[in-house]
């Protein structure tokens, strides 16, 4: 199976996973990537069965849209039952790098609102040790060079992502050369940087569920 069939399986699994959750009053919380696309695909075969969803992006809002699901902002929502996304990286204990698509920021307050946090991926994803995969930060624009040298400080290398403007109108720098054996801590420590708006580690709220692909099936994995 190759890996866009792996991401299916997880979005089927995960669509699967909180179908018991849907009533007509029920909002989930959407991600987004490409694994993310499948699980709103899917969620579309049962719009009936709930209210609507809060997104994360523009770009997942548009698809649930396109699907005829409704889409609530969320300062008009009192509950989110359920969250579920994509993720860049997972460690063991289900902490993770989100923002290879930036959106994390978006993400990471849908996701700190959410009742239960389903991340779906296909295998590739678990790691041992996150940083392998460049950490996303958010970064007001005129911040960017101090940010830059204060994440030099904490041990990484800062590259400005070309061409890309979140969907708050700020700029993503990719820091390269971690290797994050204290996902909590760094996460506070690059939240705490001036000018930057969050950091796509996913430590203090990390996922509760990880529906994993594999050619076997979908293993669930529990922090
Ligand atoms: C979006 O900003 C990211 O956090 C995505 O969740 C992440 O990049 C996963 O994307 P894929 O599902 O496309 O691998």
């Amino acid at each position: 199976m190759d890996q866009d069939a792996l991401k299916q399986a997880a979005a089927r699994a995960a669509a699967d996973y909180i179908d018991p959750m849907l009533t007509t009053t029920t909002i989930v919380g959407i991600g987004t990537g490409s694994t993310a696309d499948y699980f709103i695909d899917y969620l579309a075969e049962v719009k009936h069965k709930f209210d609507g969803a809060v997104s994360s992006s523009v770009a997942s809002e548009t698809r649930m849209r396109g699907h005829g699901i409704p889409v609530y902002d969320l300062n008009s929502v009192d509950e989110i039952p359920v969250y579920v996304d994509g993720v860049d990286e997972s460690n063991h204990r289900l902490e993770l790098i989100k923002g290879g698509g930036g959106a994390l920021t978006r993400e990471k307050i849908v996701a700190s609102v959410s009742g239960e946090f389903v991340c779906i991926a296909d295998e590739s994803k678990l790691v041992d040790t996150l940083g392998t995969y460049p950490l996303p930060v958010e970064v007001i624009p005129m911040a960017r060079g101090a940010v830059a040298r204060a994440l030099v400080g904490l041990g990484g290398e800062p590259v400005w992502r070309d061409d890309f403007t979140t969907d708050n109108g700020n700029i993503i720098l990719d820091v390269h050369g971690l290797s994050i054996t204290d996902a909590t801590g760094l996460e506070a420590a690059i939240n705490n940087i001036t000018g930057v708006v969050t950091c796509g580690l996913f430590a203090a709220r990390p996922a509760d569920v990880l529906l994993l692909g594999r050619p076997g099936g979908v293993d669930t994995l529990r922090a």
